[in-house]
């Protein structure tokens, strides 16, 4: 008997501390409010577009030492500016690059049975060693995410990441600007990310205070990862986040944690990550399970899944294992996650009852379906991988 069927004959609300199967974790629908777009590229993919560059600076002979410059592994000592020196922007020829990586990202999203995501992605990223215009990356990466949202029965919206050690205050409200054209497009809300050691929260309250009521932009800041609680009360006080990438730090200070909880602050914790940027020493040791028992919205979420190594499985494995976490805290952290989606209300609303049958429907152990309510996605991802691959 397998472990979804197993769990599938137990009744509602009596299986909360019962250890979940990883099959179980796979079947669940989830939701992703933390990954950026440019730690989720296809290796293959990578290589394939420097091969396709003829870029000599990297091994493009050699896929294991490729693999060693743009992912973490185990030659890598745990290191927050050396994760950050994983993302390479060498690779992009046309913007048909970009497009590619985009819709095969949201696909495998889609293998990992993720329900609804805020994918992120930094249009900087693309245009600074291509020259594309910042408009044709930001169009690009839509439509390609958008077909493989379409094809893998995924629902998305965008956040546009800025780069802290890349953009000045006046280059990030430019980039703001540009955002607003495509609201309707899905780009929902403004990510501030990169170098928090060098490049602190207090530099860009000019750009975030405000930012909703100027622009319709909610916005979620990286904080609380490479400095401490000061950082994740700044990005709350003094940047109006709604939500705080990682905010692993918080716990430092009690009076962080009461302003997180109180304002109902959603933390987008990233267990995976934090271990590989040397900011927990151990998943054994992560706060999360504190936080989440004095009632602060913590969320799961990948981060970086290519440049890890990991899934978003993965990560609630983790929880499970280390934080004892059964199917009833898995829904109500992803039901934190939908209610701090950057959605609005009545949007939020209908994409929680539509999760909540999902998740009912998976734990009573009917096969994944897509957000058309079709079990066909992942036999559709694996026909459209082998189709590009033949191609
Ligand atoms: N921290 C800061 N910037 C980032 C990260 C992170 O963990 N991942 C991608 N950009
Ligand atoms: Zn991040």
């Amino acid at each position: 008997m397998t472990g979804l069927d197993r769990e599938g004959s137990m009744q509602k609300g009596t299986h909360n501390k019962i250890a979940v199967p990883a099959k179980l974790i796979k079947a669940l629908p989830k939701v992703e409010l933390h990954r950026h777009l440019e730690g989720a590229f296809r290796l293959k993919t990578l290589l394939e577009l420097a091969r396709k560059r003829n870029l000599t600076e990297f091994p493009l002979d050699d896929e294991e030492a490729f693999r060693r410059i743009v992912q973490m592994t185990e030659h890598d000592e745990p290191d927050f500016l050396t994760f950050l020196s994983k993302f390479k922007a060498d690779w992009y020829s046309t913007l048909e690059d970009p497009k590619r990586v985009a819709y095969e990202a949201v696909l495998d999203a889609a293998k990992e049975n993720v329900f609804y995501m805020e994918m992120r992605f930094s249009p900087e990223h693309y245009a600074r060693k291509s020259g594309f215009a910042l408009e044709a990356v930001i169009e690009a990466i839509l439509e390609g995410a958008r077909r493989g949202a379409d094809e893998g029965g995924v629902h998305l919206a965008f956040l546009v990441t800025l780069g802290r050690e890349k953009l000045d205050a006046n280059a990030m409200k430019r980039y703001i600007k540009i955002c607003q054209k495509y609201k309707e497009r899905g780009i929902a809300g403004i990510d501030l990310a990169g170098d928090e050691l060098n490049f602190p929260p207090e530099l860009f309250g000019k750009v975030f205070k405000g930012l909703y009521e100027r622009t319709g932009f909610y916005a979620t800041i990286h904080a609380g990862e490479a400095r401490g609680a000061e950082s994740v009360a700044t990005a709350i006080r003094d940047l109006d986040a709604r939500r705080i990438g990682h905010g692993l730090r918080t716990i430092e200070d009690p009076a962080a944690v009461e302003l997180a909880r109180e304002r109902k602050i959603v933390l987008e914790q990233c267990l995976t990550s934090n271990r590989l940027t040397g900011t927990v020493r151990s998943i054994g040791k992560h706060p999360f399970p504190e936080y989440y028992k004095q009632g602060v919205r913590v969320t799961l979420n990948t981060d970086d899944p290519q440049i890890q190594q990991s899934t978003l499985n993965d990560d609630y494995a983790l929880a499970a294992k280390h934080f004892t976490f059964g199917l009833e805290d898995f829904r109500r952290v992803n039901i934190y996650s939908l209610e701090g989606s950057f959605q609005p209300p009545e949007a939020q609303k209908a994409l929680i009852k539509k999760y909540t049958a999902a998740f009912d429907a998976a734990i009573a152990g009917a096969p994944p379906t897509d957000k058309y309510g079709k079990p066909a996605k992942n036999t559709l991802h694996e026909k459209t991988a082998k189709r590009r691959e033949r191609a």
